[in-house]
């Protein structure tokens, strides 16, 4: 297969904090029904994240975004990391994720991190997160914060559309953890 060769160096792909705009949300919001690992959003919702950092190519091209929630008890919840299929491979997903990582490092937060994706497995571990062996372990926040996350009718239609995605994969979903030490 030939694959294209992408006009641009990971360290000229910029990183910025700031909101989704509405054709990047719409885009996020169609992006994210082809993947099984993450159950979506809707670009209303995708639009009003303030804690985003974007990724665009140095042409201004939006290539990924990352969304931290900050939850009760400190805890922020690296929630979402989603790099454009044809830009993925380069790096990008790592430079979001370690940013999303290092900024609620510096603001002192717990952070959790849940996924089925080899590539984010790595990355938890190149972190040195903490791997739980089983959902019912992810901290109290995350548990109170999920009932208020699956009360949408839109997550509830995707999670059944999801589950049957997600079906004879062979992943699994795993949960990980970095206490803020003083
Ligand atoms: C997950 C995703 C964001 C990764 O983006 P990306 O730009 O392709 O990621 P990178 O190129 O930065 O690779 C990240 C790391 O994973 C590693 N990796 C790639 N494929 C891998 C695999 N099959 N198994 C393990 N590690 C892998 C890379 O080597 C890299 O590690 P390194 O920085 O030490 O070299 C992207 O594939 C995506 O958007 N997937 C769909 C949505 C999704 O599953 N999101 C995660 C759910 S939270």
């Amino acid at each position: 297969m030939c694959r294209k060769v992408m006009m641009f160096t990971i360290s000229e792909i910029k990183i910025t904090p700031r909101w989704l705009t509405s054709r990047e949300a719409n885009q996020l919001e169609t992006e994210l029904k082809s993947t099984p690992n993450i159950l979506g959003y809707t670009a209303g919702e995708l639009q009003h994240f303030p804690n985003v950092l974007v990724a665009e190519t140095p042409s201004g091209e939006f290539a990924g975004a990352c969304i931290s929630k900050d939850l009760l008890f400190n805890w922020t919840d690296i929630a979402m990391l989603y790099v454009l299929p044809k830009f993925r491979g380069y790096g990008i997903g790592g430079k979001l994720f370690r940013e999303a990582f290092a900024r609620a490092q510096a603001r002192r937060r717990h952070i959790y991190v849940l996924s089925r994706n080899p590539s984010v497995i790595r990355l938890m571990e190149q972190s040195e997160m903490k791997i739980a062996r089983a959902a019912w372990q992810a901290p109290l926040a995350l548990h109170l914060y999920n009932q208020y996350h699956m009360s949408s009718l839109y997550r509830l239609s995707e999670a059944i559309r999801k589950s049957r995605m997600r079906r004879d994969d062979g992943q699994r979903f795993v949960a990980a953890t970095k206490r803020y030490e003083p």
